[in-house]
């Protein structure tokens, strides 16, 4: 299983949006795949996909089960929560228990891939999650502000630290087709996210624009991807090429590994 985190330098920029999406992209290509939603203090999943009423799922034998949705199986750490509107305001140390438990009692069976949509920026919580799923490559979302490309810094710094590699940075919001005559508006400008992973020596994935369909389908709970729109085609050559670098990815790390090894094989016999 492959574990691919979302993540972004802070809040309302689309990571969940997203992740959801990436989910149900990678399980219409064909995938098993899994989707956690790690976000404490602002789960949103629940919201995307019109789960919002879910709590307390079924455990069997300790483990707990996932919601299955169009073949993607869901858990939100919303869905442990006492309710929607209940803030969660435990310490530290609480919070870390129940990140564990969220990720290792959830029995996804057998999975190619598992989405985990984090919370935003880099502090403890994310922390603890990285640390616990051991993700095999991260995606990197922001919005064309430069005040955004600011935190997404630190966000690509803190993948690359914590061992991470980054399989793409995207760049969401990023201009907007006027519905009128279907030309670009720059809301926000753009191409802000293309100039820093280029910067920063990783890969840029795509942009994909303001577009109300994309925040229609957010507030019906359905996922974009399920729409026939250049919004999903957009998203289409964005998930193959996430899919490429991760493949990439992984094989360079393997050729490090194997050279690791073998030159240790070589001292000890030496
Ligand atoms: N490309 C887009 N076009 C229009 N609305 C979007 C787009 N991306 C995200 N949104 C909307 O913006 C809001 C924030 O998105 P969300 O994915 O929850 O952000 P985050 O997880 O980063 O806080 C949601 O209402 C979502 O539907
Ligand atoms: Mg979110």
């Amino acid at each position: 299983m492959k574990k691919i985190v979302v993540m972004s330098g802070k809040g309302g920029v689309g990571k969940s949006t997203v992740a959801a999406n990436l989910a149900f992209m990678l399980s219409q290509k064909g995938n098993k795949t899994g989707l956690l939603d790690c976000d404490i203090h602002g789960p949103s999943i629940p919201k995307l996909l019109g789960l919002e009423d879910v709590r307390g799922l079924d455990s069997k034998e300790g483990k707990l089960e996932p919601i299955k949705l169009n073949g993607v199986k869901v858990f939100s750490m919303g869905f442990m929560l006492p309710s929607r509107d209940t803030p969660v305001v435990w310490r530290g140390p609480i919070k870390h228990k129940f990140i564990q438990e969220a990720i290792e009692k959830v029995d996804w069976g057998e999975l190619d891939f598992l989405v985990i949509d984090l919370p935003p920026g880099t502090g403890d919580e994310v922390i603890s999650i990285v640390q616990l799923a051991k993700p095999d490559g991260s995606v990197v979302v922001t919005t064309p502000q430069s005040v955004a490309l600011e935190d997404v810094r630190k966000a690509v710094n803190f993948s690359i630290h914590v061992g991470v590699p980054v399989i793409g940075v995207i760049e969401n919001m990023s201009g907007m087709l006027c519905p009128h005559c279907r030309k670009p508006i720059e809301v926000f400008g753009s191409g802000g996210g293309r100039k820093l992973a280029e910067e920063m020596a990783v890969p840029f994935v795509g942009s994909i624009p303001v577009d109300a369909s994309i925040f229609r389908s957010g507030e019906e709970g359905k996922p974009f991807v399920k729409q026939n729109s250049e919004s999903t085609r957009i998203f289409g050559k964005i998930v193959d090429e996430l899919l490429e670098n991760l493949e990439t990815i992984g094989e360079e790390m393997k050729k490090l590994k194997e050279k690791a090894e073998k030159e240790k094989k070589e001292k000890g016999e030496g």
